[in-house]
């Protein structure tokens, strides 16, 4: 902790924002590959986390906006399960900025 505040203050407000980001990131992909139960692994593909499922859509493809990973892991889709009872809104936020920046390039 005390390291990550003397490198944000050093970095100044943009790199604080970026250090915030990839913290966010880092989780989002934990949630994905293994926090979430079951598993987004399990049914998506999405190469950046390793996994190949195919029950649900390949979400390299897919390119899902913000609001369509919140809404769907939120309350489900389809045959999807909703994670509102398992997963934060922290770490569903975590989640949706992880598959942005690693599909569209946006955050
Ligand atoms: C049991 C399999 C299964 C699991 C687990 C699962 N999904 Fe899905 N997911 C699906 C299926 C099937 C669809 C397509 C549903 C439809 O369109 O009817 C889908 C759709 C989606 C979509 C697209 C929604 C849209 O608006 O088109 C996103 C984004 C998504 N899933 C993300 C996730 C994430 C993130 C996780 C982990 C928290 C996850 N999924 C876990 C099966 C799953």
């Amino acid at each position: 902790m005390r390291t990550t505040a003397v490198l944000a203050v050093s970095l100044g407000l943009s790199g604080l924002s970026a250090l915030a980001h990839a913290e966010n990131t880092e989780l989002g992909k934990e949630v994905f590959t293994q926090i979430s139960q079951p598993s987004c692994t399990i049914c998506h593909a999405l190469s950046d986390a390793g996994s190949a499922g195919a029950i649900g859509p390949d979400l390299d493809n897919l390119k899902p906006s913000r609001e369509q990973v919140i809404n769907a892991v939120t309350q489900g889709v389809g045959v999807m399960p909703a994670f509102e009872g398992s997963l934060s809104a922290e770490q569903i936020q975590a989640l949706a900025d992880y598959i942005l920046s690693v599909t569209s390039g946006q955050n």
